[in-house]
Protein backbone atom coordinates (compact mmCIF):
# COMPACT_ATOMS: atom_id res chain seq x y z
CA UNK A 1 0.00 0.00 0.00
CA UNK A 2 1.41 3.46 -0.79
CA UNK A 3 1.78 5.72 1.50
CA UNK A 4 -0.87 7.66 -0.27
CA UNK A 5 -3.21 5.61 0.84
CA UNK A 6 -2.49 5.25 3.92
CA UNK A 7 -3.24 8.74 4.50
CA UNK A 8 -6.57 8.83 1.99
CA UNK A 9 -7.30 5.75 4.57
CA UNK A 10 -6.98 7.33 7.51
CA UNK A 11 -8.75 10.50 6.18
CA UNK A 12 -11.53 8.17 5.74
CA UNK A 13 -11.26 6.71 9.40
CA UNK A 14 -11.33 9.89 11.16
CA UNK A 15 -13.58 11.73 8.84
CA UNK A 16 -16.34 8.41 10.65
CA UNK A 17 -14.90 8.67 13.97
CA UNK A 18 -16.24 12.45 13.70
CA UNK A 19 -19.34 11.54 11.69
CA UNK A 20 -19.91 9.33 14.80
CA UNK A 21 -19.05 11.56 17.08
CA UNK A 22 -21.97 13.71 15.73
CA UNK A 23 -24.56 11.33 15.51
CA UNK A 24 -26.05 11.96 18.90
CA UNK A 25 -25.97 15.58 18.51
CA UNK A 26 -27.58 15.87 15.44
CA UNK A 27 -30.32 13.35 17.10
CA UNK A 28 -30.58 15.20 20.22
CA UNK A 29 -31.17 18.63 18.04
CA UNK A 30 -33.43 15.93 15.51
CA UNK A 31 -35.38 14.89 19.13
CA UNK A 32 -36.18 18.33 20.22
CA UNK A 33 -37.42 19.72 17.22
CA UNK A 34 -39.42 16.95 17.05
CA UNK A 35 -40.63 17.01 20.02
CA UNK A 36 -41.15 20.90 19.71
CA UNK A 37 -43.51 20.46 17.14
CA UNK A 38 -45.39 17.92 18.61
CA UNK A 39 -46.18 19.64 21.44
CA UNK A 40 -47.18 22.95 20.21
CA UNK A 41 -50.36 23.71 21.70
CA UNK A 42 -52.51 26.44 20.06
CA UNK A 43 -56.16 25.69 20.24
CA UNK A 44 -56.89 25.89 24.13
CA UNK A 45 -60.48 24.90 25.48
CA UNK A 46 -61.91 25.37 28.96
CA UNK A 47 -64.74 23.19 30.08
CA UNK A 48 -66.86 24.38 33.36
CA UNK A 49 -65.80 28.03 32.83
CA UNK A 50 -68.26 29.94 34.52
CA UNK A 51 -67.18 29.19 38.49
CA UNK A 52 -65.80 30.85 41.13
CA UNK A 53 -62.32 30.56 39.14
CA UNK A 54 -63.25 29.85 35.21
CA UNK A 55 -63.55 33.79 34.48
CA UNK A 56 -60.45 34.76 35.84
CA UNK A 57 -58.94 31.93 34.04
CA UNK A 58 -60.49 32.62 30.78
CA UNK A 59 -59.83 36.63 31.27
CA UNK A 60 -55.43 35.33 31.47
CA UNK A 61 -55.97 33.51 28.53
CA UNK A 62 -57.82 36.27 26.38
CA UNK A 63 -55.32 39.20 27.25
CA UNK A 64 -51.72 37.37 28.05
CA UNK A 65 -51.66 34.54 26.13
CA UNK A 66 -51.02 33.54 22.32
CA UNK A 67 -53.60 30.96 22.40
CA UNK A 68 -57.32 30.29 20.74
CA UNK A 69 -59.52 29.64 23.48
CA UNK A 70 -63.00 28.44 23.43
CA UNK A 71 -65.01 27.45 26.30
CA UNK A 72 -67.00 24.47 26.26
CA UNK A 73 -70.70 24.35 28.65
CA UNK A 74 -73.57 22.03 28.70
CA UNK A 75 -76.12 22.73 26.27
CA UNK A 76 -78.05 23.99 28.92
CA UNK A 77 -76.12 26.67 31.20
CA UNK A 78 -77.01 29.81 30.61
CA UNK A 79 -73.31 30.78 31.53
CA UNK A 80 -72.36 34.37 29.56
CA UNK A 81 -69.03 34.61 28.41
CA UNK A 82 -67.27 37.84 26.40
CA UNK A 83 -68.10 37.95 22.94
CA UNK A 84 -64.74 37.33 21.25
CA UNK A 85 -64.94 33.97 23.12
CA UNK A 86 -66.22 30.70 20.81
CA UNK A 87 -68.74 29.12 23.01
CA UNK A 88 -68.97 25.10 22.46
CA UNK A 89 -71.67 23.12 23.78
CA UNK A 90 -72.48 19.56 24.24
CA UNK A 91 -73.80 17.15 26.20
CA UNK A 92 -71.07 16.26 29.37
CA UNK A 93 -72.56 12.53 29.94
CA UNK A 94 -72.06 11.59 26.19
CA UNK A 95 -68.79 10.67 25.16
CA UNK A 96 -69.74 10.84 21.41
CA UNK A 97 -70.84 14.68 22.10
CA UNK A 98 -68.34 15.68 23.76
CA UNK A 99 -65.60 14.08 21.33
CA UNK A 100 -67.24 16.27 18.10
CA UNK A 101 -66.88 19.29 20.37
CA UNK A 102 -63.46 18.85 21.28
CA UNK A 103 -62.16 17.94 17.79
CA UNK A 104 -59.42 20.38 16.56
CA UNK A 105 -58.08 21.46 20.41
CA UNK A 106 -54.98 20.92 21.51
CA UNK A 107 -55.29 21.26 25.45
CA UNK A 108 -58.42 20.95 27.41
CA UNK A 109 -58.67 22.97 30.81
CA UNK A 110 -61.31 21.16 33.35
CA UNK A 111 -63.05 22.89 35.79
CA UNK A 112 -65.83 20.12 36.20
CA UNK A 113 -66.39 19.25 39.65
CA UNK A 114 -67.93 15.85 39.52
CA UNK A 115 -65.37 13.11 39.18
CA UNK A 116 -67.30 11.07 36.76
CA UNK A 117 -67.41 13.96 34.30
CA UNK A 118 -64.31 14.58 34.25
CA UNK A 119 -63.25 10.51 33.09
CA UNK A 120 -66.00 11.25 30.57
CA UNK A 121 -64.24 14.36 29.21
CA UNK A 122 -61.09 12.44 29.37
CA UNK A 123 -61.91 9.51 27.18
CA UNK A 124 -63.30 12.43 25.10
CA UNK A 125 -60.23 14.44 24.89
CA UNK A 126 -58.43 11.50 24.12
CA UNK A 127 -61.04 10.02 21.03
CA UNK A 128 -60.64 13.65 20.02
CA UNK A 129 -56.80 13.78 19.51
CA UNK A 130 -55.97 16.19 22.05
CA UNK A 131 -52.68 16.70 23.73
CA UNK A 132 -52.68 17.80 27.12
CA UNK A 133 -55.96 17.60 30.01
CA UNK A 134 -55.22 19.87 33.08
CA UNK A 135 -58.16 18.09 35.48
CA UNK A 136 -59.50 20.51 37.45
CA UNK A 137 -57.48 20.15 40.91
CA UNK A 138 -56.16 24.66 41.37
CA UNK A 139 -56.40 24.21 45.49
CA UNK A 140 -55.76 21.56 47.79
CA UNK A 141 -52.49 19.28 47.18
CA UNK A 142 -54.54 15.98 46.34
CA UNK A 143 -50.89 14.36 45.89
CA UNK A 144 -50.52 14.12 49.59
CA UNK A 145 -52.39 11.15 51.24
CA UNK A 146 -52.39 13.04 54.72
CA UNK A 147 -54.60 15.70 52.60
CA UNK A 148 -56.70 13.36 51.15
CA UNK A 149 -57.53 11.09 54.72
CA UNK A 150 -58.74 14.80 56.39
CA UNK A 151 -60.97 15.63 53.06
CA UNK A 152 -62.34 12.59 51.65
CA UNK A 153 -63.91 14.07 48.84
CA UNK A 154 -60.30 14.72 47.03
CA UNK A 155 -60.64 10.65 46.25
CA UNK A 156 -62.25 11.61 43.46
CA UNK A 157 -59.70 14.36 42.40
CA UNK A 158 -57.21 11.43 43.00
CA UNK A 159 -59.34 9.25 40.93
CA UNK A 160 -59.03 11.03 37.64
CA UNK A 161 -55.44 11.92 37.95
CA UNK A 162 -54.71 7.95 38.78
CA UNK A 163 -56.81 7.55 35.64
CA UNK A 164 -54.74 10.11 33.60
CA UNK A 165 -51.99 7.84 34.53
CA UNK A 166 -53.56 4.82 32.97
CA UNK A 167 -53.52 6.79 29.68
CA UNK A 168 -50.16 8.93 29.29
CA UNK A 169 -49.87 6.74 26.13
CA UNK A 170 -52.74 8.50 24.75
CA UNK A 171 -52.89 11.62 26.69
CA UNK A 172 -50.66 13.70 28.60
CA UNK A 173 -51.72 15.59 32.06
CA UNK A 174 -50.96 18.32 34.37
CA UNK A 175 -51.91 18.76 37.75
CA UNK A 176 -51.62 22.51 38.58
CA UNK A 177 -52.15 22.62 42.34
CA UNK A 178 -52.27 26.77 43.85
CA UNK A 179 -53.19 26.33 47.63
CA UNK A 180 -56.49 28.23 48.31
CA UNK A 181 -57.51 31.26 46.01
CA UNK A 182 -56.05 33.93 47.99
CA UNK A 183 -57.92 37.34 46.83
CA UNK A 184 -61.04 35.31 46.21
CA UNK A 185 -60.32 33.45 50.01
CA UNK A 186 -60.45 36.83 52.04
CA UNK A 187 -63.27 38.49 49.68
CA UNK A 188 -65.61 35.76 50.93
CA UNK A 189 -63.71 35.42 54.27
CA UNK A 190 -62.84 31.70 53.55
CA UNK A 191 -59.23 33.04 54.63
CA UNK A 192 -60.29 33.50 58.25
CA UNK A 193 -60.51 37.63 58.20
CA UNK A 194 -64.25 39.16 57.61
CA UNK A 195 -63.64 42.48 56.74
CA UNK A 196 -67.41 43.13 57.49
CA UNK A 197 -67.10 42.55 61.22
CA UNK A 198 -63.46 42.97 61.75
CA UNK A 199 -63.04 39.63 63.07
CA UNK A 200 -60.34 36.89 62.78
CA UNK A 201 -60.74 32.77 63.19
CA UNK A 202 -57.34 31.92 64.00
CA UNK A 203 -56.95 27.85 63.62
CA UNK A 204 -54.31 26.13 65.47
CA UNK A 205 -52.70 29.67 67.04
CA UNK A 206 -52.52 31.20 63.35
CA UNK A 207 -48.84 30.12 63.00
CA UNK A 208 -49.26 27.15 60.00
CA UNK A 209 -47.19 28.54 57.02
CA UNK A 210 -49.26 28.17 53.70
CA UNK A 211 -49.38 28.75 50.53
CA UNK A 212 -52.14 30.74 48.84
CA UNK A 213 -52.49 31.79 45.07
CA UNK A 214 -54.90 35.11 43.37
CA UNK A 215 -56.70 33.73 40.84
CA UNK A 216 -55.28 35.79 38.10
CA UNK A 217 -52.54 34.49 38.83
CA UNK A 218 -54.02 30.56 38.28
CA UNK A 219 -54.81 31.72 35.10
CA UNK A 220 -50.59 32.88 34.27
CA UNK A 221 -49.45 29.84 35.60
CA UNK A 222 -51.84 28.00 33.45
CA UNK A 223 -50.84 29.68 30.55
CA UNK A 224 -47.36 28.89 30.82
CA UNK A 225 -47.62 25.60 31.71
CA UNK A 226 -48.73 24.81 28.19
CA UNK A 227 -46.02 26.62 26.93
CA UNK A 228 -44.12 24.75 29.04
CA UNK A 229 -45.68 21.42 28.04
CA UNK A 230 -42.83 18.67 27.87
CA UNK A 231 -41.17 20.38 30.96
CA UNK A 232 -44.82 19.69 32.93
CA UNK A 233 -46.05 16.67 31.23
CA UNK A 234 -47.32 14.55 33.56
CA UNK A 235 -46.48 15.44 36.77
CA UNK A 236 -48.56 17.76 39.61
CA UNK A 237 -46.64 21.24 39.18
CA UNK A 238 -46.99 23.79 42.32
CA UNK A 239 -47.52 27.53 41.82
CA UNK A 240 -48.50 30.47 44.40
CA UNK A 241 -48.89 33.87 44.95
CA UNK A 242 -47.93 33.80 48.66
CA UNK A 243 -46.38 32.07 51.36
CA UNK A 244 -47.53 33.55 54.44
CA UNK A 245 -49.80 32.40 58.19
CA UNK A 246 -52.63 34.20 59.45
CA UNK A 247 -51.33 35.72 61.75
CA UNK A 248 -49.11 38.09 59.18
CA UNK A 249 -52.64 38.41 57.28
CA UNK A 250 -53.88 39.34 60.78
CA UNK A 251 -51.35 42.06 61.10
CA UNK A 252 -51.54 42.99 57.33
CA UNK A 253 -55.48 43.76 57.68
CA UNK A 254 -55.14 45.56 60.99
CA UNK A 255 -52.13 47.81 59.54
CA UNK A 256 -54.15 48.48 56.71
CA UNK A 257 -57.44 49.49 58.63
CA UNK A 258 -55.89 50.97 61.29
CA UNK A 259 -58.08 48.62 63.66
CA UNK A 260 -57.53 45.96 65.94
CA UNK A 261 -59.78 43.26 65.25
CA UNK A 262 -61.42 40.62 67.51
CA UNK A 263 -60.06 37.31 67.44
CA UNK A 264 -61.30 34.00 67.65
CA UNK A 265 -58.97 30.87 68.46
CA UNK A 266 -60.06 27.51 67.20
CA UNK A 267 -58.44 23.74 66.98
CA UNK A 268 -58.05 22.12 63.35
CA UNK A 269 -58.97 18.97 65.26
CA UNK A 270 -62.49 20.77 66.26
CA UNK A 271 -63.06 21.27 62.58
CA UNK A 272 -61.84 18.29 61.78
CA UNK A 273 -64.66 16.43 63.96
CA UNK A 274 -67.11 19.00 63.11
CA UNK A 275 -66.73 18.96 59.47
CA UNK A 276 -66.69 14.81 59.36
CA UNK A 277 -69.99 14.22 61.16
CA UNK A 278 -71.41 16.49 58.63
CA UNK A 279 -70.12 14.96 55.63
CA UNK A 280 -70.94 11.50 57.08
CA UNK A 281 -74.30 12.56 57.05
CA UNK A 282 -74.34 13.77 53.42
CA UNK A 283 -74.19 17.18 54.69
CA UNK A 284 -71.77 19.25 52.14
CA UNK A 285 -71.77 22.09 54.24
CA UNK A 286 -68.89 20.40 56.60
CA UNK A 287 -66.09 20.69 53.52
CA UNK A 288 -65.31 24.42 54.37
CA UNK A 289 -64.32 23.00 57.58
CA UNK A 290 -62.56 20.35 57.05
CA UNK A 291 -60.52 22.51 53.98
CA UNK A 292 -59.77 25.01 56.79
CA UNK A 293 -58.54 22.93 58.56
CA UNK A 294 -55.91 21.07 56.40
CA UNK A 295 -55.06 24.65 54.93
CA UNK A 296 -54.44 26.49 58.35
CA UNK A 297 -53.73 23.60 60.97
CA UNK A 298 -50.77 22.72 62.74
CA UNK A 299 -49.72 19.74 60.62
CA UNK A 300 -49.04 22.74 57.57
CA UNK A 301 -50.12 20.50 54.71
CA UNK A 302 -50.48 23.29 52.46
CA UNK A 303 -47.62 24.68 52.51
CA UNK A 304 -46.14 23.76 48.47
CA UNK A 305 -42.55 24.93 49.08
CA UNK A 306 -42.43 21.66 50.81
CA UNK A 307 -42.75 20.24 47.39
CA UNK A 308 -41.12 23.01 45.54
CA UNK A 309 -42.63 25.67 43.66
CA UNK A 310 -42.32 26.20 40.15
CA UNK A 311 -43.11 29.86 39.65
CA UNK A 312 -39.51 30.71 38.83
CA UNK A 313 -39.14 27.52 36.07
CA UNK A 314 -42.50 28.94 34.62
CA UNK A 315 -41.28 32.52 34.91
CA UNK A 316 -44.33 33.92 36.99
CA UNK A 317 -44.10 37.29 38.02
CA UNK A 318 -44.39 38.34 41.91
CA UNK A 319 -47.33 40.10 43.41
CA UNK A 320 -47.97 42.55 45.84
CA UNK A 321 -49.04 41.25 49.20
CA UNK A 322 -50.55 44.26 50.42
CA UNK A 323 -52.41 45.10 46.98
CA UNK A 324 -53.82 41.78 46.95
CA UNK A 325 -55.04 42.24 50.52
CA UNK A 326 -56.25 45.45 50.05
CA UNK A 327 -58.36 44.35 47.33
CA UNK A 328 -60.02 40.81 48.45
CA UNK A 329 -61.01 43.05 51.43
CA UNK A 330 -62.95 45.48 49.29
CA UNK A 331 -64.50 42.53 48.04
CA UNK A 332 -62.80 42.50 44.77
CA UNK A 333 -60.05 40.61 42.66
CA UNK A 334 -56.39 41.62 41.92
CA UNK A 335 -54.93 41.71 38.97
CA UNK A 336 -56.08 42.99 35.72
CA UNK A 337 -59.88 41.34 35.47
C1 LIG B 1 -60.00 28.36 17.09
O1 LIG B 1 -60.92 27.55 17.82
C2 LIG B 1 -62.17 27.34 17.18
C3 LIG B 1 -63.04 26.57 18.13
O2 LIG B 1 -62.50 25.39 18.52
C4 LIG B 1 -61.96 26.64 15.86
O3 LIG B 1 -63.19 26.50 15.19
C5 LIG B 1 -60.99 27.41 14.99
O4 LIG B 1 -60.69 26.69 13.83
C6 LIG B 1 -59.69 27.69 15.75
N1 LIG B 1 -58.81 28.57 14.98
C7 LIG B 1 -57.60 28.17 14.59
C8 LIG B 1 -56.80 29.21 13.88
O5 LIG B 1 -57.16 27.05 14.79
Amino acid sequence: MSSRNAEQQQFRFKYLLYLAAALPVLFFLFKNYYTDNTMAIKNVVLVGAGGNLGPSILHAFLKHSPYNVSVLSRQESTSTFPSEVKVLKADYTSIDSLTTALKGQDAVISLVGRPDAQQILVDASIAAGVQRFIPSEFGSNTADPAVVAKVPIFKGKVGVIEYLQTKEKEISWSGVITGPFFDWGLKVGFLGLNAGTKTATLIDGGKARFSGTNLHQIGLALIKVLEKAEETKNKYIYVSSFETTQNDLLAEVEKITGEKWTVTQVKSADLFKEGGEKLAKGDFSGIPALLQGNIFGEEELSDSTVQGLWNEKLGLEKESFEESIKAGLAGKLYGDH
